[in-house]
């Protein structure tokens, strides 16, 4: 199956790019695993044809968004994203009402219709800088709230949090992260800004996925609790084969980022199955919020 999708891909000049999250045997077939503002670069400068996203359909639809003439296929079609699905352009509008203007910075766990009516996106990895990139005194954050906490920490803008949250990462709780501390009592704590900010007060570092891994690799420190979700263990331990990683809990494992099989992405690649494809009233505006966020990382 490996094989047959290696050649597949050379046959359609197609990139393969995986989420860190995604399972242990498709991010060795990828050709960048990343966090979620890696991927979008990635699928903004490449000279693919095709573009398989191994990730959920927000991040399949960023890469629409950001390379419209290329294809761009979800090997399966109904991996999404609970917390994606927590805001709706009708809902946003509505709350926008009742506040004075403002900007509104989206997280890209997003559909694409909610980034199309946002200043801005951002990624765990930059929303610090994007918050405070902003020549305002308010900010709307959608839709994570404890993103959104997180970056409050870190401005001196008043934002106004949408009430979402990754149900993975909020279900991690300060009693797991000192019981795992417990246990392992040597090693450093690295939790997601998507976690509680009870959970964040834990942590000796907040992290994006690729954050985790970099930050693993450059410590001293040769064992580290993770706090974010599971899939990331595996990528952490292959960047970094003599250092331990140990879960914060057991139960954060998403399962909308294990739905794609090889299977899946074999028939993707040979009918050019499960494309995505933003249409070009919405994804105008979502450009120009997406693009903003690339601008300022690059
Ligand atoms: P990052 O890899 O960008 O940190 O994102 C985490 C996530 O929840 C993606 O779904
Ligand atoms: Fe969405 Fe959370 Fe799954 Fe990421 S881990 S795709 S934020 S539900």
């Amino acid at each position: 199956m490996k094989d047959k999708i290696k050649s597949l891909l050379k046959k359609r000049k197609a990139i393969m790019l995986a989420h860190n999250y995604q399972p242990p045997e498709i991010q060795d077939l990828a050709d960048l695993c990343g966090d979620s503002l890696e991927l979008s670069i990635k699928a903004s400068q490449t000279n693919a044809e095709v573009i398989l996203f191994c990730g959920v359909t927000f991040m399949a639809e960023t890469a629409s968004i950001l390379s419209p003439d290329k294809k761009v296929l979800l090997p399966c079609k109904n991996a999404g994203c609970p917390m994606a699905d927590m805001v709706t352009p009708d809902d946003l509008k509505a709350k926008l009402d009742g506040f004075p203007p403002m900007p509104v910075v989206t997280y890209v766990n997003s559909s694409a219709s909610v980034k199309a009516l946002s200043t801005i996106c951002c990624t765990s990895a930059n929303v610090v800088k994007v918050v405070n990139s902003l020549d305002a005194e308010e900010i709307m954050m959608v839709p994570d709230r404890n993103l959104a906490g997180y970056a409050a920490l870190h401005t001196d803008k008043k934002i106004h949090a949408w009430n979402g949250y990754c149900p993975i990462h909020d279900r991690l709780t300060p009693k797991d992260v000192l019981n795992a501390k417990q246990e392992h009592p040597d090693a450093l704590f690295m939790a997601h800004p998507e976690c509680r900010s009870e959970v964040l007060e834990l942590a000796d570092a907040i992290l994006s996925t690729s954050g985790m891994i970099k930050y693993a690799g450059e410590s001293k420190s040769s064992a580290f609790i993770i706090g974010t979700e599971a899939g990331l263990l595996y990528s952490l331990k292959k960047a970094n084969p003599d250092k331990k990683f140990y879960p914060a809990s057991i139960g954060m494992v998403c399962p909308d980022m294990k739905k794609i099989t090889l299977d899946d992405i074999a028939a993707s690649l040979e009918f050019m199955k499960g494309e995505v494809k933003v249409p070009e009233n919405i994804r105008r505006p979502a450009l120009k919020a997406v693009q903003g966020m690339i601008d300022l990382s690059i």
